[in-house]
């Protein structure tokens, strides 16, 4: 047997994990791979014989095993869920005590947390890392949200830290221009251990969540200016490329604007009108908002993006709708530039709701499971690689500097100076869609958010009497010490008067 010469593996060779072992490589580390299928394996590795570090095929799992240097690191890339426990499950007799398994795919933080109990019952060490960034990222620098036994997370910081993207230390921004073999050096690593067992793939899916909610509010923009405004895509494009030299300057900004400006190759039209307006999911976003109803913790902006994605699912039953149901024709007749700017902090506050809810559920997880969530950590790390990037993240860094346990991002005192500057706009937003029949769920949403979270006195007052009133569900006063309950006798019309 020869000697184990990798410093790591990996399994599952599908488009994100070809593009995480050649990271690895390029950085220097050899990496052994190993995927079901023996000809993946062979044909990726055949592809890439000059990488900086290596890569090693392996065509069986135990050779596999064999290949990597102890304490064994081994990430697994595939499909989250059955397929995951599938590999453990086959690796596990195959380790021996302290190696450390690397789970990056999208899991279930719950399921992270189930596993590395079992691993570690069996001497096993266990990491669930959140990678984010896509195939690009994989490739040249994802964000990475380990979480786990903090030991096991030393072993690999030194790859991690290699792999992650890279940003700027003093503005933040992203440092760009890596190419195969030749990666980006400096700059500050988008990793960070984020804490034990699933508290990784936990504030990954809180990412997802908040990714649900950007796309959506971009959407929401998007609609505005076609539908009410009547413009062009490409016309869009170029709004959202001024944006993107602005405070909404981020990845999904730009990637839109590259969008609009796209033609369909096959009909030259507009890209975006040839595709089917009914969106996908793989469940992330789902699983923030039942998390959310799960805690208790009012995240309605996050789950309104998450419903727009099923309304859009449901396209027979709305085409069939848009032709019995009525109401207002969008016409605009006032200042167009003027319009623009105000979606612009629409979607900027909303933007910043969003990010609250995704923060306020982080702070209430560590309750729920123990943790102590790094937020400006988390902020730090989402700069640069991850999808959401955004150079408002830097911003958010900044408020958790100033406060590390800020109640609510709308609390600091920058994001409350913007979103009072803004709301005006935001508010002629709202109105103009609702006005005109555009529907914008998620700027709805975070509006009555933001005047639900800034409300000293809510009308939850007579909800609760109702309750009280059909159900006898008790009430707390408001001039006696909270957790007293009382109840009145209703007088019911109709009914003799219940005796308490
Ligand atoms: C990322 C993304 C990624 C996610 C896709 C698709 O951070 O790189 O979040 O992990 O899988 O964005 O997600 P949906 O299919 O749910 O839209």
């Amino acid at each position: 047997m020869s000697t184990p010469s990798c410093d790591i593996g990996l399994i599952g060779l599908a488009v994100m994990g070809q593009n995480l072992a050649l990271n690895v490589a390029d950085h220097g580390f050899r990496i052994a791979v190993y995927n079901r299928t023996t000809a993946t394996t062979e044909k990726f590795v055949a592809d890439h014989p000059d990488t900086p570090g290596g890569l090693q095929g392996e065509t069986t799992l135990a050779g596999f095993v064999q290949a990597l240097k102890r304490p064994r690191k081994i990430v697994i890339l595939v499909k989250a869920g059955a397929a995951t426990d599938a590999v453990i499950d086959g690796l596990v007799p195959l380790l021996e005590p302290g190696d450390i398994v690397i789970d990056g795919g999208n899991a279930q933080w719950m399921d992270t947390i189930r596993r590395e109990k079992t691993l570690a019952d069996q001497g096993l060490r266990f990491v669930g890392s959140g990678v984010s960034g896509g195939e690009e990222g994989a490739r040249f620098g994802p964000s990475l949200m380990p979480g786990g036994d903090p030991a096991a997370y030393r072993e690999i910081e030194p790859i991690w830290t290699a792999i992650a993207a890279k940003v700027d230390p003093n503005s933040g921004k992203p440092l760009e221009g890596a190419a195969p073999g030749r990666p980006v050096t400096g700059g500050v690593p988008c990793t960070t251990y984020i804490g034990p067992n699933g508290a990784g793939h936990y504030v990954k899916m809180v990412h997802n969540g908040i990714e649900y909610g950007d796309m959506q509010m971009i959407c929401e923009a998007y609609a505005l200016m076609r539908n009410l405004l009547g413009m062009t895509p490409p016309e869009i494009a170029a709004v959202f490329s001024t944006w993107n030299s602005g405070l909404l300057d981020s990845f999904l900004i730009e990637i839109t604007a590259d969008i609009l400006q796209q033609r369909d190759p096959l009909t030259g039209q507009p890209f975006v009108d040839v595709v089917l307006d009914t969106a996908g999911q793989k469940g992330t976003g789902k699983w923030t908002s039942v998390n959310a109803l799960d805690m208790g913790v009012p995240a309605p902006t996050v789950a309104e993006a998450v419903f727009a994605r099923f309304l859009s699912a449901v396209k027979d039953e709305r085409t069939a709708a848009a032709k019995i149901l009525s109401g207002p024709k969008a016409n605009f007749s006032g200042d167009r530039q003027h319009f623009i700017d105000a979606i612009h902090d629409a979607l900027y506050c909303s933007k910043i709701c969003a990010y609250a809810q995704g923060f306020q559920l982080m702070r209430h997880a560590q309750t729920e499971y123990g943790w102590q969530l790094p937020f400006g950590d988390i902020a730090k790390i989402w700069r640069g690689g991850c999808i959401i990037r955004a150079r408002f993240l830097q911003k958010i860094t900044e408020a958790y500097l100033r406060d590390p346990n800020l109640t609510n991002l709308l609390l600091d005192p920058y994001f409350r100076g913007e979103v009072d500057r803004c709301q005006g706009h935001w508010r002629e937003v709202v109105g103009a869609a609702a006005t005109n029949g555009v529907p914008a769920p998620t700027f709805y949403s975070a509006l009555a958010y933001y005047d639900g979270y800034r409300s000293e006195r809510l009308p939850a007052s007579l909800l609760q009497a109702q309750r009280d009133y059909f159900g006898a569900h008790t009430y707390e006063r408001t001039d006696q010490p909270r957790g007293l309950f009382f109840h009145i006798d209703w007088p019911v019309p109709g009914r003799p008067q219940i005796q308490s």
